[in-house]
């Protein structure tokens, strides 16, 4: 593990030299990033932020489930640590209360073999008035007194215990992941990433991963939940 006091991004740093089974750790980010080119930006001392460079094991066609078996994970550590009661949005925001608590920006880099950058952030310490936007929120605002090292040790197990389960059977975590999304069921709004903006209920996760609304079937989009179908 190599623990900075401060890095640009963790997924960044993990990309210049990735080695299966490293986790690179930062105290803080100066240029976090987050998902559809997003940045991610916490006060220092309140986030953990860090990456997992694995190398997943999977068969190409099911690599699409990975960011989804590792929002279950982080669910599992918040829980574990924490106490709080975390929601799963598709594909792997974590909510409490309807807030987002932590976000998951994976990317998948070509060494001597492909390996998965697992890029974690989780608001842990964040009071109101360091909320980057309105509708995030943190464990502190939430109720729970628990610090980052908690909270690491109970998120990197659970990483390592789903990605063992999604090697030996992806139809149950896709399966688990359907059970627990609270996505589905919801009336959705879903920002593409080519601006067009896409209204309906949300019925489904398909075989690979895929959010179904209407007669649509999303890989990557900002889903907003609008309120229970
Ligand atoms: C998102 O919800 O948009 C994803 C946010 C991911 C943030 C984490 S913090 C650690 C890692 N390094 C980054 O630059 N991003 C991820």
């Amino acid at each position: 593990m190599s623990l900075h006091p401060e890095a640009t991004s963790t997924n960044e740093l993990a990309a210049l030299d990735p080695v299966a089974d490293s986790l690179v750790v930062a105290d803080h980010q100066t240029a976090g990033r987050g998902r559809l080119d997003r940045t991610w930006e916490t006060p220092p001392g309140t986030a953990l932020t860090f990456s997992a460079v694995v190398d997943p094991g999977l068969a190409d066609h099911d690599w699409p489930l990975l960011p989804l078996a590792v929002a279950l994970a982080v669910a599992d550590g918040l829980r574990t640590a924490a106490g709080v009661s975390v929601a799963v949005k598709w594909p792997n925001d974590l909510l409490i209360e309807g807030a987002k608590v932590a976000g998951i920006l994976l990317e998948r880099v070509q060494a001597d073999r492909p390996l998965a950058i697992i890029g974690i952030g989780i608001n842990v310490g964040l009071d109101v008035e360091d909320l980057p936007v309105p509708t995030a929120t943190s464990l502190r605002i939430a109720g729970a007194d628990v610090d980052r090292t908690a909270v690491f040790a109970a998120v990197v197990p659970a990483l390592g215990a789903i990605l063992t389960a999604l090697r030996s059977e992806p139809s149950a975590v896709l399966e688990r992941y359907r059970s627990e999304c609270d996505t589905i069921g919801r009336e959705v709004e879903v920002h593409l990433p080519d601006g067009e903006l896409l209204v309906g209920t949300a019925s489904g996760i398909d075989r690979h991963g895929r959010l179904v609304v209407g007669e649509s079937t999303i890989g990557a989009g900002d889903v907003v939940h609008v309120r229970p179908a």
